[in-house]
């Protein structure tokens, strides 16, 4: 299994001063920054298009593993791969043409991911798992921070985790949406290895360390599926 990644979602952080929570999420061991995009055709909600995401460039050396909750995500690629995205994810429900979209990514020099929301099935992944980078289960319904965990998506997370490893696929297992010192545990244990989290990061009682500590310990080999 691969070292488990804690990924910040800036969604929920302090947007007067990204900067500073970018370079506090850095110091205290985060590995990636989630970066989330919305349209508000696609979720109903608008959130930050590729000037933003070159700004957090600009303020971190972590990767930016961004999120795009947008209709015809295709059209836009290049704007973010230009400002700097190092991962980029795109929803089934928005791709007709899906492995066009992952091949026209990667094309960009940036790692592909695919995600699903709560209502689409795994089976939708089946033909192009050797081919992705990232698969990203939606364990909330995209477009808001803070929501309720679906615990309906661990058995997605397993079924998924079992595909990607049959194909022999290096690709991480990323799950987004109500992650938790709560949730964390099983999470890891259905095979996700990759972890966004929003709330339980910038709004942690102890504040964005204490956050990222907390998650990290949860991901620690003592508590790992295998052990
Ligand atoms: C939801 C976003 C998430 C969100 C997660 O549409 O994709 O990345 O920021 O926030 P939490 O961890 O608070 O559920
Ligand atoms: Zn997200």
């Amino acid at each position: 299994m691969k070292t488990p990644i804690i990924a910040p979602s800036i969604l929920s952080a302090d947007f007067t001063r990204l900067g500073e929570d970018l370079a506090t999420c850095e110091k205290a061991g985060a590995n990636w920054i989630h970066v989330d995009v919305m349209d508000g055709h696609f979720v109903p909600n608008m959130t930050l298009g590729p000037l933003v995401v070159e700004a957090c460039k600009r303020a971190t050396n972590l990767p930016l593993d961004v999120h795009l909750m947008i209709e015809k995500p295709e059209s836009m690629l290049e704007a973010f791969a230009r400002a700097g995205a190092d991962r980029l994810t795109v929803h089934v429900e928005t791709c007709p043409h899906l492995h066009r979209t992952i091949q026209q990514i990667q094309s960009l020099g940036v790692k592909a991911g695919v995600t699903l929301n709560p209502a689409t099935p795994a089976i939708m992944l089946q033909e192009i798992y050797t081919l992705v980078d990232l698969v990203l289960v939606m364990t909330v319904n995209p477009g808001f921070g803070g929501q309720n965990f679906i615990p309906e998506m661990l058995q997605k997370v397993a079924q998924i985790r079992k595909s990607l490893d049959e194909n022999g696929s290096q690709a991480w297992l990323e799950v987004d949406g109500g992650v938790s010192e709560k949730t964390l545990p099983s999470l890891l244990k259905a095979g996700a290895d990759a972890f966004v989290a929003g709330n339980a990061v910038f709004k942690h009682p102890g504040g964005i360390t204490a956050g990222i500590a907390a998650l990290h310990n949860l991901t620690l080999p003592a508590y790992r599926p295998e052990n």
